[in-house]
């Protein structure tokens, strides 16, 4: 599969005449640097070729690195657990089960699910979490809603350092709670995941910033693809719900990261080579400028 795809990318590329493009992923490669990819329900869920494509990446010298969340396994196994989700003005609570529920299958099977496919794929990969290192800090965001945390600091040293031992790190959005932020001893918060991979990005100083979902993009209220979408449009779009739920929390990654990151794209996960495209500055998904 893995040479399949890329010997596809490697053909239309003989054709392309960059002289900076690397053979294998037609990105230019080298020349990248850090990369923070988060994937979604789209690659969580179905055999879409991202982690293919990070393994690539990683082999022609990228240092990806791949945040994820799981909302949809995590709403399936506090099902399966008994737990029942509450809701506050139409949003979810964690309250104690829920976060237990959270952490394990995040942290736990979600993420270890993930290191065992790269390293099926012929990749390495080391699974961390942000409490891990107290790489991600974060503080009780809305103490109504439980133990949902908003990020107050991040330091990247863990990851950077998984990154120069040669392996991709794979990063689960769980944080420490700051030291008296919430009034309570240390513990484990829920972030986000498309917030922690703005925030990764920005720490790092990534090259690049890649959203990996279920949708072609971003939409506008005709449901047209929007290739492009400004700061000024992505206030628009939000103020009048056309960009909405799970897209609310990647535009806000995205404007967040491009303080410091070069190019923060949203590409469809399920469509093959997405990634290595965004990469590429092929015509995919949104790109937020
Ligand atoms: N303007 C918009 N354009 C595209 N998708 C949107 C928009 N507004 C809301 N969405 C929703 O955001 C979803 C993506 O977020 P989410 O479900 O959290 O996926 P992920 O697992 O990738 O985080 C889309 O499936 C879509 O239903
Ligand atoms: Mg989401």
């Amino acid at each position: 599969m893995v040479v399949g795809r890329l010997s596809e990318e490697g053909d239309r590329l003989a054709q392309s005449a960059h002289p900076n493009e690397d053979p294998q992923t037609g990105t230019g490669a080298r020349q990248l640097g850090t990369i923070v990819v988060k994937i979604g329900g789209s690659t969580l869920s179905s055999q879409d070729s991202s982690l293919r494509d990070v393994v690539a990446l990683q082999r022609e010298g990228v240092r990806p690195v791949v945040v994820h969340g799981g909302g949809k396994m995590v709403s399936d196994w506090m099902r399966r657990q008994g737990v029942r989700p509450r809701f506050v003005r139409g949003l979810r609570v964690t309250d104690g089960p829920s976060l237990d529920v959270v952490v394990a299958v995040l942290t736990g099977l979600v993420n270890k699910s993930l290191v065992a496919a790269v390293h099926g794929l012929g990749g390495r990969a080391v699974g961390l979490a942000g409490v891990d290192g107290g790489m991600i800090e974060a503080r009780v965001a809305d103490p109504e809603l439980g133990r949902v945390g908003e990020v107050v600091k991040v330091d990247p040293r863990p990851i950077e350092a998984v990154v120069d031992a040669g392996y991709i790190p794979i990063v689960a959005s769980v944080a420490i709670s700051s030291p008296g932020g919430d009034n309570q001893a240390p513990g484990l918060l829920n972030v986000n995941a498309d917030t922690a991979a703005g925030e990764i990005a920005g720490a790092m100083d990534a090259a690049r910033l890649v959203m990996l979902t279920d949708v072609e993009g971003v939409f506008d209220s005709s449901r047209r693809l929007l290739p492009r979408l400004t700061r000024r449009q992505a206030r628009q779009l939000m103020g009048s719900n056309v960009i909405a739920g799970g897209m609310v929390p990647k535009i806000g990654a995205c404007l967040k990261a491009l303080d410091s990151v070069s190019s923060a794209h949203i590409v469809d996960g399920r469509r093959a080579g997405a990634l290595l495209d965004a990469l590429a500055d092929v015509d995919i998904g949104t790109r937020v400028i």
